[in-house]
């Protein structure tokens, strides 16, 4: 089950096909760090190299080679992740150092939009670099927990290969499909929901805190309806596959009101307004649109007509 450290890429390898493949970590923030850790203490022999020095340092006191240049990094593992601030970062430490790369697996872990992950696999088939895009979906304290989510795309082939050795990172690592977006798709409507459901929150907290309520107080009642929020998502999306959005539970035109409320609350208190504005003027189209007797979800309609016009 043990490989090489530093050695040859390509048939023949022995860090192929185990469990404790060597691997290269390119990019120490806190992410690279915690990534090239939790490889490391699941034995996988890990060189690593950082742009900046002195952050490999606890990592080298662990186990871990600290590598001279990011060429030297590369040449020591067949399995190359990198994990750097965003994509631009990812080709201002590759592009220099591409004629190490072919016949490597890259696993870019770093951020990015699904069409900047396209242009990085199309750029790495141009100069035969097998390419894995992840999205890590956990903070860096869940590193290598059993349940941590990455979710993969890209090179089937390199998943296969390696998917043992990723689990060290994360335990539920998901590939989902060849096109190597796909991870970046799936993570920015992740984060869309993330950052809206904590805005949200952060609204209702500023709207109950003008009357004297803590956020504490207030949580337990926050939590109910972040309940409600996810059973309701899974009529929303068979309402969205279906293409009809039945209102015989709730509409719009009732639900109008309720927002209205929101609205008003807000401004006598003299709490920001735009939030739930936004929400009143995709419902308010909507029912323009001739939605008023149909169910929430057909304020989707509005949402992706304007992503088209914009
Ligand atoms: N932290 C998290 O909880 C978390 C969770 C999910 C996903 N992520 C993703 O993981 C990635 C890394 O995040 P992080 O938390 O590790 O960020 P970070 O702590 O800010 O570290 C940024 C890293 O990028 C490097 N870098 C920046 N610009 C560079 C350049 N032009 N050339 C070479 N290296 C450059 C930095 O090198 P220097 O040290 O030399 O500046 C450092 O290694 C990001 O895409 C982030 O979205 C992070």
């Amino acid at each position: 089950m043990t490989s090489s450290h530093v050695g040859t890429p390509g048939a023949g390898s022995a860090d192929q096909d185990t469990e404790r493949a060597a691997v290269t970590v390119i990019g120490l923030g806190s992410m690279g760090r915690a990534l090239a850790g939790a490889f490391l203490a699941a034995g996988h022999p890990t060189t690593v190299w950082n742009r900046t020095l002195g952050k490999a340092d606890e990592l080298v006191a662990g186990g871990a080679a600290a590598a001279p240049d990011a060429a030297a990094a590369i040449s020591a593992s067949r399995l190359v992740v990198v994990c750097v601030v965003d994509s631009n970062a990812v080709h201002a430490v590759l592009e220099p150092v591409r004629e190490s790369l072919p016949g490597r697996v890259l696993v870019n872990l770093t951020s990015t939009t699904p069409e900047q992950a396209r242009a990085t696999a199309a750029w790495a088939a141009e100069h035969r670099i097998e390419y894995l895009h992840g999205a890590i979906m956990v903070p860096t304290p869940m590193i290598g927990d059993a349940d941590a989510l990455v979710l993969y795309s890209g090179s089937h082939q390199a998943f296969d290969q390696y998917e043992a050795s990723l689990t060290a990172i994360a335990g539920d690592g998901t590939y989902l499909g060849g096109d190597a977006g796909l991870a970046s798709v799936y993570d920015v409507g992740m984060l869309d929901i993330f950052f809206t459901g904590m805005t949200g929150f952060l609204h209702a907290a500023a709207l109950v805190g003008a009357d004297g309520i803590s956020a504490s107080t207030f949580l337990p009642y926050a939590q109910r309806i972040g309940e409600l929020v996810q059973q309701t998502m899974v009529e929303l999306a068979a309402d969205i596959d279906k293409g009809s959005y039945p209102g015989d539970q709730d509409n719009l035109e009732m639900e109008q009101a309720a927002l209205e409320h929101i609205v008003e609350a807000s401004a006598a208190r003299g709490i920001a307004t735009a939030l739930p504005r936004l929400v009143q003027t995709a419902v308010s189209d909507a029912i323009v649109r001739g939605h008023g007797r149909d169910g929430f979800s057909s304020v989707i309609e509005v949402l992706r007509a304007r992503s088209r016009a914009s």
